[in-house]
């Protein structure tokens, strides 16, 4: 029987590029899931740090592995996503799990281990996909890629408005917010395995000066063609 070919839309790119945000919209404009593979990597740090492991301290982590189930469920068009069962959806948006993410991410058997699952979830379902590798290592044969980007001054405000919304870090400033992103951007960018790159076929949509609407036009406008 023939397989019916799958949409599959990857987007790339640093942190607070606005790459969730939009994901999602398109998602919802397509008809399709969003997968956001950010929040697997913030509940695999969850996991360590609520078991005294220090995120990037792979000799201790290797061991938590087969230990560990991430499972994300769509639900009206929201992702939760559980961790061992338990739906851990806002624990993980806490600054330490973003960077317990980061460093977590560097690990190779921890990105093969949700790469993996990644990979099933876009044979099984149609999927807009964001992370940092998606185009390039977890699904190379997307035929939509996009890296999303924004100027470092744009994310940080991004970010930390985000987070004050949720009542979280209210005692960071602009530019303490500022030097974490760039932490993050660095760990992600100079990491060994599947770093965060632009490949060569994916379009770069730059959304620093972009409304969240028009940069959804822009995504919108090269899967039209
Ligand atoms: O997208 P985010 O901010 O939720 O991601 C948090 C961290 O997780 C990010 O700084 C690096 C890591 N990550 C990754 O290594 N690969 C992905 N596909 C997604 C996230």
């Amino acid at each position: 029987m023939e397989q019916k070919q799958r949409i599959n839309i990857a987007i790339d790119g640093p942190a607070g590029a606005g790459k969730s945000t939009l994901a999602k919209l398109i998602a919802e404009r397509l008809n399709i899931l969003h997968l956001d593979t950010g929040a697997m990597y913030r509940a695999m740090a969850l996991k360590a740090l609520r078991s005294g492991i220090e995120p990037g301290d792979a000799s201790r982590v290797l061991p938590l592995l087969p230990k560990t189930e991430i499972t994300v469920k769509n639900i009206g068009g929201i992702q939760h996503t559980y961790l061992d069962g338990e739906d851990v959806s806002n624990l993980i948006r806490t600054p330490e799990a973003s960077k317990g993410a980061s460093d977590i991410g560097v690990i190779p058997e921890v990105r093969m281990k949700l790469a993996e699952s990644q990979r099933k979830f876009a044979e099984e379902y149609d999927v807009i996909m964001d992370g940092r590798e998606i185009g390039s290592f977890v699904l190379p044969d997307a035929p939509y890629k996009f890296y999303v980007t924004a100027s470092a001054d744009e994310r940080a405000r991004r970010r930390l408005l985000e987070l004050q919304q949720k009542g979280i870090g209210l005692d960071k400033t602009l530019e303490s917010m500022r030097e974490e992103i760039l932490a993050r951007d660095h760990t992600d960018s100079t990491r060994a395995f599947a770093p965060l790159v632009q490949v060569q076929d994916a379009i770069l949509i730059d959304t620093t000066e972009l409304s969240v609407e028009e940069a959804v036009e822009a995504v919108l406008r090269h899967i039209k063609r």
